[in-house]
């Protein structure tokens, strides 16, 4: 990653932090977005303090102008960009007939018109640069293999990204442009932590409940990141081998 930068969106907690600091650790200069400043200052303190390079630019990913700030603080630091990887989001259940058109919208656009935006800027920096072309990663979930109970929303975003990887794909490859998705199962998070109590990844109290290390989930972006750009690891689920899911109908 010497030399190449890259865009992380919700880089303030769980998933997010663990990619920037796996990049920056591989030598990429990154760029981390998410709503908690202070948040944002502690992971780029912790990368600085291990010798690495980022750039925090707070902003909302719902906000079409914050999206495009943070691309222009990057290309300002930095001048061009090799990576975006579309983490940011929220998780959200609820029956639907409680759902308002509001709550569904917003969800929306913290999951999926984030990503349209952010891969829009990518793109058009990605096909004028020189050299030309870059890699968008997008963060899916093992719910786009099989739902949660009342989570029509989550669902449909996460679906909708693996569409929006598919397309980037197919229409990338005019200018370099290599698209990717990853599919965690129960990972270790902000997210994880506020709603399962739960503040250490391994072993739970049962062998299905189990959770990843946001460093596992890295892992998996940083393969992706790193491929020779002819070679595209398209897809990949990473759970928990225990854990119920698309490939347990018992
Ligand atoms: N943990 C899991 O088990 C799991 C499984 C499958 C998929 N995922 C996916 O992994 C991704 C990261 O989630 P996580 O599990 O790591 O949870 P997390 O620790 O809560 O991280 C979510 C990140 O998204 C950012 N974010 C949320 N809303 C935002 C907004 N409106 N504007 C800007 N940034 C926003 C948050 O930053 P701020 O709060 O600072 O804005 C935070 O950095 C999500 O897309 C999630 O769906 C997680």
């Amino acid at each position: 990653m010497t030399g190449r930068v890259a865009i992380v969106t919700g880089a303030s907690s769980g998933i997010g932090e663990a990619i920037a600091t796996a990049f920056a650790a591989e030598g990429a200069q990154v760029v981390l977005g998410g709503r908690r400043a202070e948040e944002l200052e502690r992971v780029k303190s912790a990368i600085a303090a291990a010798g690495g390079t980022a750039l925090a630019v707070p902003g909302d990913v719902r906000s079409e102008n914050d999206i495009l700030a943070l691309f222009a603080a990057t290309m300002q630091a930095y001048g061009r960009l090799d990576v975006l990887v579309n983490n940011a989001g929220v998780t959200a259940a609820k029956p639907i007939e409680e759902m308002s058109l509001e709550y569904w919208n917003d969800i929306v656009a913290t999951n999926l018109t984030s990503a349209f935006l952010a891969s829009r800027e990518a793109i058009k920096i990605m096909k004028t640069q020189d050299p030309q072309g870059g890699r968008i990663i997008s963060m899916g979930s093992i719910s786009q293999k099989t739902p949660r109970p009342e989570s029509l929303g989550y669902t449909a975003t996460k679906h909708a990204l693996q569409g929006l990887t598919h397309q980037l794909t197919r229409d990338g490859r005019n200018y370099g442009v290599v698209a990717s998705i990853i599919h965690p199962g129960s990972t270790l998070s902000g997210f994880t932590m506020r709603t399962s109590g739960r503040t250490k990844a391994g072993a739970g109290a049962t062998p299905q409940q189990y959770v990843m290390a946001a460093q596992d989930v890295a892992r998996i972006a940083l393969l992706m990141a790193t491929l020779p750009p002819e070679v595209n690891l398209f897809e990949a689920t990473i759970l928990p081998n225990q854990m119920r899911s698309f490939i347990d109908r018992g």
